[in-house]
């Protein structure tokens, strides 16, 4: 487990008591979209307030001295507990990567509907609260139980299509064998103090390696089913078409695949020729750990090895480094950054449509100018 302060745990941008001069990037006012700017990626752990948030409806106010946490369904002893109860369990801390399904859709060539992400809606942060396998266990979940149900506070009409004929809540589900991992986290502590509004307060699940709708936020309720479940947040939003026999079926997405990205320098940045420029980004995965990490400065052509700044952490990003001399030649250059996994996995070279909105993982092209701008771009 990650000490905290290790990796300069709240970023050169805002030590504590400092005011930070970056912000968060609206992609929609209400409810709460709001984007990082991954080319301040700095610090092993992104900074609270940098932290991307994706709301699908405006952030519930819950009251503390009402809040309720009830487990139940497919249980032998339902239970809830109160805010204090749940505080009082014994905790733990772990870093974990959230990366929206949709982050980078902005890439996507023809345009698709939906937030148009650029490359931060992804975050990097320390976890506190409660491992949800020792509510399951206190409440005795039955051998047939097949999935966990979240259920957030937040309500209201969905605007992807089909829509419901009304008001519904977010509630996402979890195979069962993912939720017993010790790592999946009734949490109620972000980067060591407690959850902001808009990330959950006063309490979220945290799923590493799973896409950031499973994360949900606002949690009221937690359900052991024995059926899938079918809710809107995993059939007709978060799903994706597989394939059974021939017959493409609608399944949820789940484990965050293997992405790494290009923090610096920006697209369409002016840089300097013949000189030493330090291409830096981070990597991640779901459920494996990201062991490699090639650049290339020519589109493609050839690559080259980044090194990395940070160890090899299960559920955690990689920041990686890599010093490039500008060529002398002015003129237009793409840069792009491909991981590879333990597990073997390596970022495929498009996205794969089966996925829809979804799943951007393909490395994404970063255009600079060496010189001088095109004149098309000034
Ligand atoms: N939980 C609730 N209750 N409501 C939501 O709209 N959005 C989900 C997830 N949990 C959501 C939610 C999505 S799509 C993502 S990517 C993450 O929360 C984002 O978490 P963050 O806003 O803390 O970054």
């Amino acid at each position: 487990m990650e000490a905290a302060g290790k990796h300069d745990i709240r970023g050169e941008i805002n030590e504590a008591g400092q005011s930070s001069s970056v912000g968060l990037i609206i992609r929609q006012k209400e409810p709460h979209n709001l984007e990082s700017p991954f080319d301040q990626v700095r610090s092993f752990l992104t900074p609270t307030e940098l932290f991307y948030i994706r709301s699908h409806f405006p952030a519930p106010k819950v009251e503390l001295a009402s809040y309720r946490l009830r487990i139940d369904g497919a249980v032998r002893n339902p239970f809830s507990l109160t805010y204090t109860e749940l505080r009082d369990m014994q905790s733990e801390t772990r870093v974990a990567v959230l990366e929206c399904a949709g982050n980078s859709r902005v890439f996507l060539v023809p345009q698709v509907e939906g937030a148009q992400w650029e490359l931060g809606a992804v975050g990097n942060a320390e976890w506190t609260g409660v491992p949800l396998r020792a509510l399951l266990e206190r409440a005795g979940m039955e051998e047939d139980a097949c999935e966990i149900v979240f259920e957030g506070a937040d309500r209201g009409t969905p605007v992807e299509k089909p829509i419901p004929p009304g008001p519904i809540s977010y509630a996402r589900s979890l195979p069962r064998e993912k939720a017993v991992q010790p790592e999946v986290l009734i949490a109620y502590q972000m980067n060591g103090r407690d959850l902001p509004q808009d990330h959950g307060y006063p309490v979220r699940a945290i799923v590493p390696g799973h896409y950031g709708m499973a994360s949900v936020k606002w949690l009221t309720r937690i359900h052991a089913v024995r059926e899938p479940f079918q809710g809107y947040w995993q059939t007709s939003d978060y799903g994706y078409w597989d394939d059974l026999d021939g017959q493409p079926v609608r399944k949820p997405l789940g484990e965050m695949k293997l992405k790494s990205e290009i923090a610096r320098p920006r697209v369409y940045e002016v840089l300097a020729p013949n000189q030493v420029y330090t291409v830096a980004g981070a990597a991640w995965a779901g459920e494996t750990e990201v062991t490699e990490i090639t650049v290339s400065t020519d589109g493609g052509q050839t690559w080259g090895p980044a090194e990395f700044i940070d160890p090899a952490q299960r559920y955690a990003w990689r920041r990686w480094q890599l010093q490039w001399r500008t060529p002398t030649t002015p003129g237009r250059y793409t840069l792009l950054a491909r991981a590879k996994a333990a597990n073997g996995q390596v970022q495929p070279d498009a996205h794969d449509l089966s996925y829809g909105t979804y799943v951007i993982d393909h490395p994404l092209p970063i255009e600079v100018f060496v010189g001088e701008p095109a004149a098309s771009a000034r």
